[in-house]
């Protein structure tokens, strides 16, 4: 009989999508070699797990040389001869052993990259695809979700254009490859409209994929969003922008589009592109500390759209809950690497989905060809997959993994 207990484990230094360093985990059991990454952000927020970097000149101070000493040399003797399937147990053993509130110990990039080697290795013990091992453990009812492509860049992501970080849009069709196709199509008839308005170097892309063009105000953003879907005919266009507002705040005011805002005048500015433009969510519109500015816009616009938190939340179970007492939003960005482990993403998704918030799940700026993200998004039935543009092999990595999963989801459902 085969054994299905974990014989080794193996970290090793890769580059992610910008060219910094990342951590590959490979984790054998007796029946195969189960190999995971981890992503990065470039605005990361406060209340994030820490990832370890290793300091000094090589790679820019960023080598995760040490997150790998730590894996191979605490986290693997720890974990040899568990039982993957015991994914709770061995994430808390992780966190155990890590022993500080945010991973910073041993690092949540090396924690991370076991965390989900160990989930399939499980998945592989079961004999079943990822996605379905995951709606296992989390008792979940698996959902395909919508890809919210992005479109368009800006902020810390794009190149000196307009201050909001992501334009992402969801197109409304029978099935996710044509929800997929349809918005594909509009990606490129976009970048037609820039091409022959703005010049050829308007659609360079940005670090997920999005267009750069040199357009400074978001109204003019949403204008030629609005022209690609008019000239390609795609209807129920639902428009998210992610404005990463911590960004672009100092002292108590939001420095936006060349003026100074504070929480009311930008709950102003919102509501008018609300009334203006088919916006279905705003996310981070506020900074990670201004509750003030959440619970007031979600008090406003909570009924018509979602208000999401992401640096607000973390992925963060005790920030979730504190959301959640006082109505400061409404879904969620559920970003495995802002919690540590697969065991506490899966609890923050649960808790949210819970409480009828819309969950998206999303990547990083730096990102690997990692497709763990569309399984977690199929497994847990949040519903939506927000993996960048349909633009640069680690972004499309993920839609095409959903593109599989379709078709594996005939032969267990139909
Ligand atoms: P980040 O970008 O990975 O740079 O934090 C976040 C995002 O795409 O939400």
């Amino acid at each position: 009989m085969i054994g299905h207990n974990i014989k080794s484990i193996k970290g090793r230094e890769i580059l992610d999508s910008r060219g910094y360093p990342t951590i590959e985990v490979a984790l054998a059991t007796e029946s195969g070699i189960y190999i995971a990454s981890v992503p990065s952000g470039t605005s990361t927020g406060k209340y994030e797990a820490k990832e370890l970097r290793d300091g000094g000149d090589r790679y820019l101070g960023l080598g995760v040389q040490k997150a790998i000493e730590n894996i191979n040399q605490i986290i693997a003797p720890a974990l040899c001869g568990k039982n993957p399937q015991e994914q709770q147990e061995i994430d808390n053993l992780m966190i155990k052993l890590d022993g500080t509130p945010d991973k910073s110990k041993l690092g949540a990039n090396a924690i991370l990259g076991v965390s989900i080697a160990v989930l399939r290795a499980g998945a592989g013990a079961e004999g079943v695809p990822l996605w379905q091992w995951i709606a296992e453990i989390a008792k979940t009812k698996p959902l395909l979700p919508f890809p919210c492509l992005l479109y368009v860049e800006g902020g810390v992501h794009g190149r000196g254009n307009v201050d909001a970080q992501e334009f992402m849009v969801t197109l409304e069709d029978d099935s996710f490859h044509e929800q997929l196709r349809l918005g594909t199509e509009t990606y490129h008839a976009l970048r037609e409209i820039l091409n022959k308005k703005l010049g050829k170097a308007s659609t360079n892309v940005g670090l997920e994929g999005g267009f750069t063009p040199p357009v400074q105000e978001t109204e003019d953003v949403l204008d030629l969003i609005m022209e690609a879907t008019k000239k390609n005919g795609a209807k129920n266009l639902k428009i998210i922008i992610d404005m990463a507002a911590g960004t672009f705040f100092k002292n108590d005011r939001y420095y936006f589009e060349g003026e100074s805002f504070d929480q009311k005048d930008l709950t102003i500015f919102y509501t008018k592109l609300c009334q203006k433009y088919p916006i279905a969510g705003i996310e981070d519109p506020f900074a990670e500390d201004d509750w003030v500015g959440f619970k007031g816009i979600t008090q406003n616009l909570g009924q018509k759209i979602n208000i999401i938190g992401d640096d607000l939340l973390a992925t963060n179970i005790q920030r979730i809950q504190e959301a959640q007492k006082n109505g400061a939003c409404n879904a969620l960005i559920l970003k495995p690497n802002q919690a540590g482990t697969v065991s506490e993403t899966v609890k923050a998704a649960k808790l949210a989905l819970e409480h009828n918030w819309d969950v998206f799940v999303k990547h990083r700026s730096g990102e690997t060809c990692d497709t763990f993200l569309a399984d977690l998004a199929v497994g847990l039935g949040t519903g939506f997959l927000m993996a960048g543009a349909p633009n640069r092999g680690e972004r499309v990595a993920k839609y095409n993994r959903v593109l599989m999963i379709e078709q594996e989801w005939q032969n267990y459902y139909c």
